[in-house]
């Protein structure tokens, strides 16, 4: 069998570039749609994770950066610039230097894991530390872009959002059909957006013959889809839904509402034990705010809200080795043990 080619060459008729375009591609997307059986006997429902670690760069900002990374090249950028809460960042830094383009990123202080850090040093990037939230470094990376020859390649530029919706297209490719529900963490808006648009595209020309209902989780400190107002102070361990004043908030209400969905919140610590949980049980191992999806399943087979016997999708979003910090702060600690046989055989109660 080939190798899977990237999103753009394997959606070639539904994906639009400009004639000639050199594909910038490290060959993302076609990710495992894993099924979760531990999940499902606990909620009684068909569960599958799609799992957007598997990604070049470990999350799924990649299926919209080979998007806006071509069209970036073709219409003669010559840099771009983003605001991230770290995953954006890291794949806008590994596919501008595929490019060839210069990348700024625009990260808040102190509030982006260690994995994506590093990930945007190793890549070359300029990392500026905004002494600020990410909605702050939205901001700023707007206002320069719209006043310098500079492409900002945030979810607010269009182009991202079409090869987000790739995600959708394989799920139902790999089904034969679309999941009954699709659940999903929530932060600047921009994936729900492209999934339902991915999916009603699907719909529309045939390929299924139904939409999902999506189901969006934020964190409780960073909700303001849920309240219906922007969050000052967003603030959550979940760090890459940090955000307080989602760009994409209309898309997100339209997706809601259009599927007959619903977007609510969690705990941190509710996160914090879907994140131990698909780890520990089911063998994979996300960021914490990729757990919100999961953490969003339980919440709602256990209110009745998901029906039981229903196909659903959970997206994880993002590798566990992004934030190796709250891996290491919140699971089980190091054993320390002597050079010793009888040490090993005693620390793991074999006598
Ligand atoms: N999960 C992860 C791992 C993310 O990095 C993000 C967003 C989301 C979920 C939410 O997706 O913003 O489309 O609603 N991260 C952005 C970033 C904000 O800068 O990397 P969304």
């Amino acid at each position: 069998r080939p190798a899977w080619p990237g999103i753009i060459q394997a959606y070639a008729d539904r994906i639009s570039l400009p004639d000639g375009a050199r594909v910038v591609t490290l060959q993302e997307g076609g990710t495992p749609l894993l099924e979760a059986p531990h999940l499902a006997e606990l909620t009684g429902c068909r569960v599958y994770l799609k799992i957007e670690g598997a990604n070049p760069t470990g999350s799924f900002k990649d299926r919209g950066m080979t998007v806006a990374m071509t069209h970036a090249l073709a219409t003669g950028a010559t840099g771009v610039i983003c605001a991230s809460t770290g995953n954006t960042s890291a794949s806008a830094a590994a596919y501008a230097a595929r490019a060839g383009l210069t990348c700024a990123v625009l990260v808040p202080r102190g509030k982006i894991a260690l994995g994506k850090l590093a990930q945007a040093v190793a890549y070359g990037a300029r990392i500026l530390q905004i002494d600020g939230n990410f909605d702050d470094c939205l901001e700023l990376a707007r206002k320069t872009a719209a006043e310098y020859p500079i492409e900002l390649v945030n979810s607010v530029n269009p182009i991202r959002l079409v090869g987000q919706q790739t995600a959708a297209w394989e799920i139902c490719d790999a089904l034969g059909r679309a999941p009954d529900v699709h659940l999903l963490p929530v932060g600047n808006a921009g994936n729900i957006t492209a999934y339902w648009k991915g999916y009603t595209v699907y719909a529309a020309d045939g390929v299924v013959d139904a939409t999902p209902r999506l189901f969006g989780f934020q964190a409780e400190g960073a909700a303001p889809l849920v309240h219906g107002e922007p969050v000052r102070d967003p603030d959550t361990i979940a760090t890459a839904i940090r955000v307080g004043n989602p760009a994409s908030w209309a898309g997100a209400i339209a997706a809601r509402d259009a599927s007959n969905g619903l977007i609510d919140m969690l705990p941190d610590e509710r996160i914090l034990d879907a994140y131990h949980l698909l780890a520990s049980r089911e063998g994979v191992f996300v960021e914490p705010a990729s757990a919100t999806s999961v953490a969003g399943l339980l919440l709602t087979a256990s209110d009745g809200r998901l029906p039981a016997g229903s196909t659903v999708v959970c997206t994880v979003t993002g590798h566990g080795l992004k934030d190796p910090d709250t891996a290491l702060a919140t699971m089980a600690p190091v054993e320390p043990v002597p050079v010793e046989p009888g040490a090993v055989a005693s620390a793991l109660e074999l006598v």
